[in-house]
């Protein structure tokens, strides 16, 4: 393989940047060429597509966000938009792919690998939802930034003695929530994997109230549903002064903590290494440290979970 391409696509996370430089230098070390593909699978079907030099990628390992841009693709879903993809591949002589970003775009990086291309996927998205890795890039970051927040809410919260709803990002995945809760100290952690009853919600609170708890803090997964009326269903059956704050965005941007840029300089590095041994349709990863690849197909049809464990440990430590 003497030419590849490196893309990153979906909601983008701190880290991708580290990753993307590991790309293109380990790729330029061993005398393979890199281009970089812009805006995802929309820039693949379009052609806006660059060589990368080692000096592409300098200055970058510190910066959130992706240089590359990203893209949630509709078109790449169709046949007809593979089909633009796989010949702007081909008209520029690239014989493998990186593709750096969660579920929906392994799912591309899959269909380019059905049509015989090989692809090898990189797990980056804050939501640490990819089965086949401990860690996904992003994912430490975030954590992170929603923690400050959690102190930052928890001064607050304790001079004004309220109850606050945190609603953190993950649209199907718990694992930001249960993470930040256990570590921000969390009443209660609640995660779509996780059913839940608002009755036993407020009668923990009271609880607390009781034994003279002048604060609380639920933390809740943008998942099980809009933490605005979570706090509201709270202030209504509890009467404490309830306040929500919902992150957003800020979780997804800036710059990646050190276990993010290691992750990802390990994870961009390994994905070359299988292009450079022939090895397309793989993912990479990281378990126990150590790093492995699967079967993209594999990791695709298998569910993510939470770990169990860290969920009733959490509870456990919440009474
Ligand atoms: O998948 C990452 C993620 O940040 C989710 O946690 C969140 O639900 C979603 O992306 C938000 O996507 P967008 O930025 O497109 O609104």
């Amino acid at each position: 393989m003497k030419r590849i391409g490196v893309l990153t696509s979906g909601g983008d996370s701190p880290g991708m940047n580290a990753a993307i430089r590991a790309v293109v230098r380990k790729a330029i070390y061993h005398n393979v060429e890199v281009y970089g593909i812009y805006q995802g699978y929309a820039g693949l079907i379009s052609g806006q597509i660059k060589k990368l030099e080692i000096g592409s990628v300098g200055d970058i390992i510190h910066r959130g966000g992706t240089m590359l841009y990203t893209a949630r693709c509709k078109e790449f879903k169709t046949e007809e938009g593979r089909k633009q993809g796989m010949e702007q591949l081909e008209k520029l002589g690239i014989e493998g792919l990186v593709v750096i970003g969660g579920d929906g775009s392994y799912r591309g990086a899959q269909k380019l690998t059905e049509l015989g291309f090989p692809c090898v996927g990189v797990p980056g998205t804050i939501d640490n939802d990819i089965p086949g890795t401990d860690f996904t890039i992003g994912f430490d970051t975030a954590l992170n930034t929603v923690i400050d927040a959690i102190d930052k809410i928890r001064d607050t919260a304790t001079s004004h003695e309220r109850t606050y709803v945190i609603e953190v990002m993950g649209r199907h995945a718990g694992d930001l929530a249960l993470w930040a809760g256990l570590a921000g100290g969390a009443e209660t952690i609640l995660i779509p994997e996780e059913d839940h009853d608002m009755n036993e919600v407020c009668a923990k609170l009271n609880r607390g109230h009781d034994r003279g708890k002048k604060h609380s803090i639920i933390v809740v997964a943008e998942g099980v549903g809009s933490g605005v009326e979570i706090g509201k269903k709270i202030q209504d059956a509890t009467n404490f002064e309830t306040r929500v704050s919902v992150l957003g965005h800020i979780q997804r941007g800036g710059s990646p903590t050190a276990t993010d840029r290691v992750l990802a300089s390990r994870l961009g590095a390994k994905a070359v290494e299988l292009l450079l041994e022939g090895k397309g349709g793989r993912v990479v990863g990281i378990q126990q440290n150590q790093l492995v690849d699967h079967d993209i197909m594999e990791i695709l049809d298998r569910k993510h979970t939470i770990d169990e464990k860290m969920y009733n440990l959490a509870q456990e430590l919440s009474i």
